[in-house]
C-alpha cells in the first residue's frame, strides 16, 4: 500500500513531467520549419480542421496549426446536414467559432460546403417535392452565404456535380432543379456574397474525361454572366501513382478559363484500395491484406510518399501564377479520413506530420523545394 504523502509526491512529479513534456511539445513545435512561411510568396498552404481543432481542445495543437497553416477548411461543421440540421434550424456554433480561430491566427476560411449531394440534412429525404427542394436550396445558400461574407475568403459552392465521365451527376438537384442548377448555386452565392470568393470543386477532376466536363460546366456558368472564381481539384490520389501529367494539363486549362486553381484537399493514400478518387459513398470490405502497416510504414513507402510530395510541389511552384492555395485533407496522419475510408480503422499515413506532429521523410522534401 502507497502512504498518502508519496502518493502526493507521486502525482507531484507525475504533474511536473506533464509539464516538462508541454513545454518540450511547445518548443519542439516551435524548432520545426513552417510551411505557411516557406511558401508565403507562393501560395496559401491549408489544412482542413475538425471539432477538436476548431474547439482549440488543445492549447499545443493549435499552436501547431497557427505555426503551419494560414488558410483552413472546416472537415465537416459547415456541410449542410451540420449547419443546418432541421427545415428552419440553423447551427452556426462551432462556424462562428472557426471564423473566430481564423481571425486570432490570421488562417482564412474557406467554406465547404454549400450545395452537396453528400452530408445533407435527413429531412431532404421525405421532400418529394420540387418546390420544397427549390425552396432549401435558395434559403440555404441565402442565409449560410450571406452570414459569412466578409468573414471567410471563399466557398465552395457546389461540390462533386460532375461524374467520371465528365456528364452531370444524378443527385436531387440535378434530379428536381434541371441542369442549371449548378449555375443557380453560383448566381444566389453571388447575390449573398459578394465579397467572397466562389469555387466549383471536385475530385478526379484533373482526369481528361471529368475535367472536360468540369470546363463546359465552369464555361457554362460563366456565359450566364455569373461570377465563378476559382476551381478545386480535391487531390485524393495513391502513392507512386499520382497522375502528374494530368495534374499539370488541368492547371493550364483551367487558368486559361481566367480561374485561381486550388488542391483543396490533398492527401496521399498508401494503402491497398481497388479505386481510384474519394466517393464518400464508396466502401471497401476489409481483408487480411487491408491494413498492412499498423507498425509503421515500410522505408520504401515512406521514400516513394516523400517523393510524390516533392514533385507535386514543384510542379505546383512551376504554376504558381494560377495556383493560388495548397490545402492537406487534415493536419496529421491520426487525424485523416483515410483511417476510416474506404474501411474502417486502418492505420494510413497520408500526410506530411505524422500522429505526434512530427515532420516525416514528406515535410522535409516540400519544405525543400520550396527554396
Ligand atoms: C470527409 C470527411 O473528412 C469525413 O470526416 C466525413 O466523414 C466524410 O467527408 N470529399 C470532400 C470532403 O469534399 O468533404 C470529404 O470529407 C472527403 C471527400
Amino acid at each position: 500500500m502507497l502512504s498518502n504523502k508519496s502518493i502526493t509526491s507521486l502525482s507531484t512529479a507525475l504533474l511536473l513531467l506533464i509539464n516538462v513534456a508541454t513545454e518540450q511539445g511547445g518548443a519542439l513545435a516551435q524548432s520545426i520549419p513552417s510551411l505557411r512561411d516557406a511558401f508565403k510568396n507562393d501560395f496559401g498552404i491549408g489544412t482542413a480542421l475538425n471539432n477538436a481543432q476548431i474547439e482549440e481542445r488543445d492549447p499545443q495543437t493549435t499552436e501547431f496549426i497557427a505555426r503551419q497553416f494560414n488558410m483552413a477548411t472546416p472537415e465537416n461543421i459547415m456541410k449542410s446536414a451540420l449547419i443546418h440540421p432541421k427545415w428552419d434550424t440553423y447551427n452556426f456554433e462551432l462556424a462562428d467559432k472557426l471564423v473566430e480561430f481564423g481571425k486570432k491566427h490570421k488562417i482564412k476560411i474557406n467554406g465547404h460546403t454549400l450545395i452537396w449531394h453528400s452530408q445533407l440534412p435527413m429531412f431532404i429525404r421525405g421532400i418529394k417535392s420540387q418546390d420544397s427542394i427549390r425552396t432549401f436550396f435558395t434559403d440555404h445558400i441565402k442565409t449560410v452565404a450571406g452570414r459569412y461574407d466578409g468573414k471567410i475568403l471563399s466557398w465552395d459552392v457546389v461540390n462533386e456535380a460532375l461524374n467520371e465521365d465528365g456528364t452531370m451527376r444524378k443527385t436531387v438537384f440535378l434530379q428536381q432543379l434541371g441542369d442549371d442548377y449548378v449555375t443557380e448555386a453560383f448566381r444566389l452565392a453571388q447575390q449573398a456574397a459578394p465579397k467572397t470568393e466562389l469555387y466549383y470543386n471536385d475530385y478526379n477532376n484533373e482526369q481528361p474525361a471529368k475535367r472536360a466536363g468540369c470546363i463546359a460546366l465552369i464555361k457554362k456558368i460563366q456565359a450566364a454572366g455569373v461570377r465563378i472564381d476559382g476551381v478545386g481539384i480535391q487531390g485524393h490520389w495513391h502513392v507512386g501513382n499520382v497522375p502528374f501529367k494530368d495534374i499539370e494539363e488541368s492547371i493550364v486549362q483551367y487558368g486559361a478559363l481566367g480561374l485561381k486553381v486550388m488542391f483543396t484537399e490533398l492527401d496521399i493514400e498508401v494503402l491497398p484500395r481497388n479505386f481510384q478518387g474519394a466517393e464518400v459513398s464508396q466502401r471497401m470490405t476489409a481483408n487480411a491484406e487491408s491494413n498492412p502497416y499498423t507498425n509503421g510504414l515500410p522505408d520504401t513507402v515512406q521514400q516513394q510518399l516523400a517523393a510524390d510530395y516533392e514533385a507535386l510541389f514543384k510542379l505546383f511552384l512551376k504554376h504558381k501564377d494560377k495556383v493560388t492555395r495548397v490545402t492537406f485533407w487534415g493536419v496529421n496522419d491520426g487525424q485523416s479520413w483515410l483511417n476510416n475510408w474506404p474501411v474502417r480503422g486502418r492505420t494510413n499515413y497520408p500526410l506530411l506530420f505524422d500522429r505526434n506532429n512530427q515532420p516525416k521523410p514528406a515535410f522535409y522534401k516540400v519544405l525543400a523545394a520550396s527554396k
